[in-house]
């Protein structure tokens, strides 16, 4: 076999992504998003998202078979997200996987989200130096990882104790009255605000701390203190001065994060710093990384933004490396694990 020609299901949270490699390059990549019918309960209700995939799923896996202008039977393999994720969720894309599988008779792996996160990288950058560390943000996950073989070894450094980072801006966009999700409208809020103006808290980043949590991340704490901001200038009586807030929220984050992974890498010896998840989208996240990274001599690879957010792609590529690797598929009797270690890259 040459270069594996793998077919990437992903259905763990809110997006259907159907993905098509052939080894490191893509193919197709075709997603059907539920966040609008998730705006206003402000976050992913999981009923509504494993029904939205139920009826995305076909025809995303059409539009990607004629993008990439690839029939079912030629393909060497296929992947689906097996965890984690919302366990509704994952059932409908590992049951889809599966028929696939059985009416093709090609192999199937159950792969690990996060590793796709991480392996992602590679259809944009090519292969992926090893060891690299990986910072994944988005509105499920932060955690650091140190990638020694993408399809053998990958060891987490440290996560989010409470809040993963997205759900931080989420929150604090609901705070401020800014619609779901609020990544995107905080981060152009912050552009016309004043990142000094207020001072909010660094989580885990007293020296205590850091003692216990060095490559770890808290946002609960900061998401309360701009809740009390806020609350305090209302009943003041004051005009909320929405765009300052933003930034001075936003450098919080962006401060905590990047000094983390830099201090990770420079610990671990590792000179490139992977970055994904739809956090990594950030303006501020992005540039206050490139100083940084730019100073300690690490090299930052990030993908373009639509691979950087819940994709297919990401799925079947990882599914790639396992069979150009020789790892054994994961057969047909797997079921979905929403709380999958980063430790098992394939079930
Ligand atoms: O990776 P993703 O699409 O889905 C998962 O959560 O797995 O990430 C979505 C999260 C949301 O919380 C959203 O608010 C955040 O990524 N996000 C951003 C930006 N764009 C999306 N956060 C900060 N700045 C952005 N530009
Ligand atoms: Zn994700």
């Amino acid at each position: 076999m040459g270069e594996p020609l793998i077919l990437g299901l992903e259905t763990s949270c809110d997006e259907t992504g159907v993905g098509i490699v052939r080894g490191g390059e893509l193919l197709a990549n075709e997603v059907a998003s539920s966040v609008d019918e998730h705006v206003r309960f402000g976050g992913v209700v999981p009923e509504v998202a494993s029904r939205a995939h139920l009826q995305a799923l076909r025809p995303t896996l059409q539009r990607a078979l004629a993008a990439a202008d690839v029939d079912l039977s030629e393909l060497d393999g296929i992947a689906v997200t097996a965890g984690p994720g919302l366990m509704g969720a994952l059932v409908v894309g590992i049951a889809a996987a599966k028929a696939l599988a059985l009416a093709t008779g090609k192999p199937l792996w159950g792969v690990n989200h996060l590793v796709g996160h991480v392996g992602v990288d590679i259809l944009d950058h090519g292969p992926l130096p090893e060891p690299s560390m990986a910072l994944l943000v988005s509105g499920g996950h932060t955690s650091l990882l140190r990638v020694d073989d993408l399809t053998r070894s990958i060891t987490p450094i440290g996560s989010t104790i409470d809040d993963a980072a997205g759900e931080a801006y989420d929150k604090v966009a609901r705070a401020l009255g800014l619609p779901y999700p609020g990544g995107p409208v905080i981060d152009a809020a912050a552009a016309e605000g004043d990142p000094k103006a207020i001072r909010f808290p660094r989580g885990l980043t007293s020296r205590r701390d850091l003692e216990r949590h060095r490559f770890d991340f808290s946002f609960s704490g900061l998401k309360t203190s701009v809740s009390r901001w806020v609350e305090t200038a209302e009943l003041e009586g004051r005009e909320i001065p929405v765009a300052d807030v933003a930034a001075g929220f936003q450098e919080s984050v962006a401060d905590v994060l990047t000094a983390k992974a830099i201090d990770a890498c420079t610990e671990q010896q590792i000179s490139t710093l992977v970055i994904g998840g739809g956090v990594a989208a950030n303006s501020r996240l992005r540039s206050l990384l490139a100083e940084r990274a730019a100073q300690a001599g690490v090299e930052v690879r990030r993908p373009r933004p639509g691979l950087c957010t819940d994709n297919g792609a990401m799925i079947a590529v990882v599914g790639a490396r396992l069979a150009a690797a020789g790892i054994a598929p994961s057969g047909l009797d797997f079921g979905a694990d929403p709380g999958l270690p980063v430790t098992r890259i394939s079930i």
